[in-house]
C-alpha cells in the first residue's frame, strides 16, 4: 500500500534543540513545506528542495503566509476544572475548598465526565494543544472518559486518577490500597493503547497519606514507563502545611523523593518556593518543572525563577494548570511566563517560549522523537498560526508579512498578543482535527 501522503506549505518552524543553551536550535524556513505520511512526519524543509520529491498528485495544502509548527504541549492541566475556570478566592487552599472538591465530586457520573472531556479537548485543540499531562478526578471513571474522549479523537495524551486518601471531603477520598489497586487497573487498560499514556497521580503530599504515596512510589518502580504528576511548592501557605504534615522531611519535594517519585517521567506542578538542593535533585533525578503562571497570577502562589531553574539544569515547559490557570491558550500561558521571569529580573525570548511549549516539554516527558517537533519519523501533530488573526496582530505583524523581517518579533508578538484566535487550524496524527470558522 502506497503511504498516505499529504504536504503542507507554509513557513514552518520547529527546534532540535534549547535556544537558552544552544545557538542553532531552531529550524526556521519561511517558504517551508512539512510532507506527512501516514500520521507520521515524513520530511519537513524549503518548499523549493522538497517539491520535487513529491508524487506527482500528492495535495498541498497552501498555508503560505501562516506559520506551521509542532502542536503545543501543555504539561499540567485539570479537565474536571473546565467549569470552575476563572473562580476568584484568596489563596490555593480556599480555592481548592470552596471551590474545586465540589466541581470534582460532579465526576462520579461519567456522563458529566464524558461531556466535560469532550469540550476540554475542544478547548485544547481550538488553542493548538494537542498534548497535555492531565489530571482526571480521585474517580476512575472520569479517567476512562477522558480516555475515550482522546482515543476517538486520536490524540496523544497523558493522563491519570488523582490520589487522595486524606485531608480532603469524605465524598472524594480513596484509600491507600484502593486507591493504588484503581491505578493498577487504569494502567493496564490504557497506557500504550493507541497513543493513551498513564500518569500516576498523587494530588499533592497533603492530600495523600505515607502508605498512599508508598504505594504511588512502588507502582512507580514496578512501570517505569509510565508518568508520575503532582503539584509541589506552590504556595507559602501550603509549603508550612507540608513541613507541619512530614516534619522528617527535608524539604517539601523531599517527600516525594524519599518513597521514589523523583524519576525521568515525572512532572512537578509550580515549583516556585525551591531551594537550590530540591532544584540540583530535580535536575538529578529526571523530573521535570511544569511552570504554570497564569495560575501563579492568578491564585496569588508567586513567580518561578528562571534564572535558578537553568542553573540547576532543570527539565523545563510551561502548563495552564486550568482551572487554576486563567487561560487554555499557550500563547496566554508565554505572555504571563514572560512578564513572571521580567519580575524576577530574568529575560524570556520568544524562541524559548515556544521551545518550552513544544519540544521543550517533549523532552521533559521523554518523548523528543514522539512528539514535539518536526524530526522524521515524529507522529505529525501540527498547529496553523495566523499571524494575522486580529486587526492589531496583522497590524503589529505587517513588517513579516511584507519582508520576513524577525521571526523573534513576530514570536513575541504571537504570544503576548494571541491567543485562541491566532490557531488557524490543528492536526493531530495528520488529521485535521480543528479548523478556525471562516471570518
Ligand atoms: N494543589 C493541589 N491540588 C491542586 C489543584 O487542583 N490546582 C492547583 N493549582 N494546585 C493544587
Ligand atoms: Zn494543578
Amino acid at each position: 500500500m502506497p503511504p498516505n501522503l499529504q504536504a503542507y506549505r507554509g513557513s514552518l518552524l520547529h527546534f532540535l534543540a534549547d535556544p537558552a543553551f544552544s545557538s542553532d536550535a531552531h529550524v526556521y524556513h519561511a517558504d517551508g513545506l512539512l510532507i506527512v505520511a501516514d500520521g507520521k512526519v515524513q520530511a519537513a524543509g524549503d518548499y523549493a528542495s522538497l517539491h520535487a520529491t513529491l508524487p506527482i498528485g500528492t495535495p498541498v495544502h497552501d498555508y503560505r503566509g501562516k506559520l506551521l509548527m509542532p502542536g503545543f504541549i501543555d504539561t499540567h492541566v485539570h479537565y474536571p476544572q473546565t467549569d470552575m475556570i476563572a473562580s476568584p478566592a484568596d489563596g490555593l487552599l480556599p480555592w481548592l475548598e470552596t471551590y474545586t472538591f465540589p466541581t470534582e465530586r460532579q465526576f462520579e457520573d461519567p456522563a458529566h465526565a464524558g461531556q466535560v472531556a469532550e469540550f476540554f479537548l475542544d478547548e485544547l485543540l481550538r488553542c493548538g494543544t494537542t498534548t497535555a499531562m492531565v489530571y482526571c478526578t480521585v474517580h476512575p471513571q472520569s479517567v476512562d472518559a477522558f480516555f475515550s474522549a482522546s482515543e476517538q479523537r486520536g490524540l496523544r495524551m497523558v493522563a491519570g486518577k488523582v490520589l487522595m486518601d486524606r485531608n480532603c471531603p469524605e465524598f472524594l477520598r480513596d484509600t491507600a490500597e484502593g486507591g493504588a489497586r484503581d491505578t493498577e487497573a487504569l494502567i493496564q487498560r490504557w497506557h500504550k493503547r493507541g497513543r493513551a499514556l498513564y500518569a500516576i497521580t498523587p494530588r499533592f503530599a497533603p492530600t495523600s497519606t505515607d502508605a498512599q504515596l508508598h504505594l504511588a512510589g512502588e507502582l512507580a518502580r514496578a512501570y517505569p514507563d509510565t508518568f508520575i504528576q503532582t503539584h509541589v511548592s506552590e504556595n507559602k501557605a501550603e509549603c508550612a502545611w507540608v513541613h507541619e504534615l512530614f516534619p522528617q522531611a527535608r524539604s517539601y519535594i523531599d517527600v516525594y523523593d524519599s518513597v521514589g517519585l523523583l524519576r525521568p517521567r515525572s512532572m512537578y506542578g509550580h515549583c516556585i518556593w525551591l531551594d537550590e538542593t530540591d532544584r540540583a535533585r530535580m535536575a538529578a533525578s529526571g523530573a521535570a518543572a511544569a511552570i504554570c503562571p497564569t495560575s501563579n497570577l492568578f491564585l496569588g502562589s508567586g513567580l518561578f525563577d528562571f534564572a535558578a531553574a537553568d542553573r540547576a539544569g532543570m527539565a523545563l515547559s510551561l502548563a495552564s494548570d486550568v482551572g487554576g490557570g486563567s487561560s487554555f491558550s499557550m500563547l496566554q500561558t508565554m505572555n504571563e511566563a514572560y512578564k513572571v521571569a521580567r519580575l524576577k529580573g530574568s529575560y524570556l525570548p520568544a524562541l524559548r517560549m515556544f521551545y518550552l511549549a513544544t519540544l521543550g516539554a517533549a523532552r521533559s516527558m521523554q518523548l523528543e522523537g514522539v512528539i514535539g517537533n518536526f524530526a522524521a519519523g515524529a507522529e505529525a501533530d501540527f498547529i496553523v498560526l495566523d499571524p494575522a488573526a486580529t486587526p492589531l496582530l496583522a497590524r503589529r505583524n505587517r513588517a513579516w508579512q511584507e519582508s520576513g523581517a524577525s521571526l523573534e518579533e513576530l514570536l513575541f508578538a504571537l504570544a503576548l498578543l494571541g491567543d485562541d484566535r491566532a490557531v488557524a487550524a490543528t492536526y493531530a496524527a495528520g488529521q485535521p482535527v480543528y479548523q478556525r470558522a471562516a471570518r
